[in-house]
């Protein structure tokens, strides 16, 4: 098995709307589009539809939706046998996208608030064969720092992308990682500096490393993505496209840079080629359904090696 991940399943419900509607007033929206989603889900079937073999720990309602979800993970090939029935719903985000692509996302965790770390003591034979743990913040917090020690105690890297943001993040608790992936917002929210310029950033990400991360792995959106470890600083300039749809980007950003990592250990090859995967997915619309394949990857982009 080549990566565990650790984390969400959501269903995504995408509203495409002119605007947000003000207090008390009801608007129509042109377009919805119902999809399976969720930060953990998306980063697993990105990867996988790259090629990677993907374990999924995470926890479903006991609803349709579960169903649904499930069959989604086994169509792309995930192994299913921690994907865990709870009594409870599934996990559900209304998502509103705008004109500009831009979007709100309202995150319901249901089910997903349940996974524990006795879930993944349950499921330690499994992961401690896996190459790269993978991990956000839609699951209780005590949760994603047992990973990170699962990590540690087995010598298995640990990826962990702090989002949604959270404030009450212990640093602490999650400098183990070897690899830690925020965006512009999640960075300034965890460090309290600003991260209007690249320069900014670059301070706000040293910072982090003062505090003890190996590579701090900032995606910038269309700036594309800074990676500074303590003896190297990469910029890498993102990739200009007619974006229709950002949801999910950062996820299949995630995926694919954990699918070429594990398979290359390249570092910077793997952000470039994530960078390349990410603008692909928003030029279509939704979330996992805005993720190449290998194939389709490879057609598009016919001189990358994925
Ligand atoms: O990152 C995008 C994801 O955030 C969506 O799929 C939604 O489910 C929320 O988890």
């Amino acid at each position: 098995m080549d990566i565990a991940v650790i984390g969400s399943n959501m269903v995504d419900l995408i509203s495409y709307i002119h605007r947000m509607p003000k207090e008390g007033e009801t608007i129509e929206a042109p377009d919805f589009k119902l999809g399976c989603g969720g930060k953990g889900a998306n980063q697993a079937v990105a990867a996988a539809r790259l090629g990677s073999e993907v374990l999924m720990l995470t926890r479903v309602g006991n609803d349709v939706f579960a169903d649904n979800t499930i069959k989604n993970f086994e169509a792309n090939g995930i192994d299913t046998k921690y994907v865990l029935r709870t009594d409870a719903t599934s996990g559900v985000a209304p998502i509103f996208v705008d004109p500009e692509s831009h979007n709100s996302i309202i995150i319901v965790k249901g089910a997903n608030a349940q996974l524990s770390p006795e879930d993944i003591e349950n499921a330690k034979d499994d992961i401690s064969k896996c190459k790269l743990i993978v991990l956000q913040l839609e699951v209780p917090l005590e949760t994603v720092y047992a990973a990170i020690r699962f990590g540690k105690e087995h010598n298995i890297p640990v990826l962990l992308n702090p989002a949604p943001a959270q404030p009450d993040l212990v640093l602490a608790e999650v400098k183990d990682c070897e690899y830690f992936v925020p965006n512009e917002s999640e960075l300034s929210l965890l460090t309290g500096m600003p991260v209007d310029t690249v320069d900014d950033v670059r301070n706000a990400a040293g910072a982090l490393l003062e505090a003890g991360m190996k590579n701090v792995i900032v995606t910038l959106g269309w700036r594309g993505v800074l990676w500074v470890s303590n003896d190297k600083e990469v910029l890498i300039p993102g990739t200009q496209v007619d974006a229709k749809d950002t949801t999910g980007a950062g996820d299949a950003f995630i995926g694919c840079f954990s699918h070429h990592l594990v398979h290359t250990g390249d570092v910077e090859a793997s952000l470039r080629m994530a960078n390349l995967y990410a603008a692909d997915s928003v030029t279509k619309l939704g979330t996992q359904t805005s993720y190449a394949t290998r194939d389709d990857f490879l057609a598009a982009f016919p001189d990358q090696e994925v």
